[in-house]
């Protein structure tokens, strides 16, 4: 399912200064800084939604970024910054890129709108454009226990585990678990008491469920900030943590 206009817009809006996002687009950087690879490496960020990320990328001059979405939205969003996205079914990635393979593949967030079914053979077509011993940079939501109204709002079909994507990996033969990590550690039980309210407003019917939106809003810029610090002072102290609404994902193609 892809979600609706207002949502595309409400991250177009937020990428750039949502603490989530930051976050997020900081832990993909970190990755690919950390292995020393060249700024002329070739990126593809698969299901890019506005493209975000590819600004985030190419403002640390990894200028060779491209991006894919399959929302019509998505993809003219992203072209507004002047980027190269097209608009592709991510189950349908063999098809495309034919005379071409990138380093590094991220996907954030895309997987949850699929069946364990189509999963692995998503893995396959991805993992078919990546360079020999590439790596595909992946970040989900995690843990049933944190759905929400969020979920809803985004089609979400399940909320995945480490165990998932062992299993994936098994069934489609093309990667590794190279590492991971959940997070947020420490927001847990904040990110529990929402949701678990929001599952309680949903059970007694004071959710209009046609028009829910996803927690892709901006808070106040103290809040914003507090949130970011928390994560930063949990990304510090440890480097992987065991528990958290996201898995943040490396996997290196076999
Ligand atoms: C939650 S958004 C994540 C966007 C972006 N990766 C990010 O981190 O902000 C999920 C994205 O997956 C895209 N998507 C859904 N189904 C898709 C498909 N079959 N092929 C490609 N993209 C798809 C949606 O349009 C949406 O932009």
């Amino acid at each position: 399912m892809l979600i609706n206009s207002s949502e595309y817009q409400a991250m177009f809006d937020a990428e750039e200064k949502l603490w989530w996002y930051k976050i997020l687009h900081e832990k993909v950087l970190a990755f690919i800084q950390a292995r020393q690879l060249s700024k002329d490496i070739k990126i593809l960020d698969a299901g890019c939604g506005t493209g975000g990320l590819i600004a985030f990328l190419r403002n640390n001059g990894y200028d060779h970024c491209k991006g894919f979405d399959f929302s019509e939205d998505a993809v003219s969003l992203s072209r507004s910054r002047g980027f190269d996205v097209s608009q592709i079914d991510i189950t349908k990635i063999s098809e495309y890129f034919t005379d071409q393979v990138f380093d590094i593949i991220i996907c954030n967030d895309v997987l949850y709108q699929f069946e364990d079914s189509e999963i692995s053979g998503i893995f396959k077509g991805l993992f078919s454009k990546l360079s020999p011993g590439g790596f595909l940079i992946s970040n989900n939501n995690a843990f049933e226990i944190f759905s929400g109204t969020h979920d809803i709002a985004v089609g979400s079909k399940k909320r995945f585990r480490l165990d998932d994507f062992t299993g994936y990996s098994n069934v489609s033969g093309v990667f590794n678990v190279h590492s991971h990590t959940y997070w947020s550690l420490f927001l847990s039980p904040l990110i529990l008491l929402i949701r678990s309210i929001q599952r309680l407003q949903i059970k007694l019917k004071l959710v209009d469920l046609d028009n829910i939106k996803s927690d892709v809003e901006m808070p106040s810029t103290l809040v914003n900030s507090i949130l970011y610090n928390i994560v930063k002072l949990e990304e510090r102290l440890f480097k992987r943590a065991p528990f958290g609404s996201s898995l943040f994902l490396i996997l290196k193609k076999k």
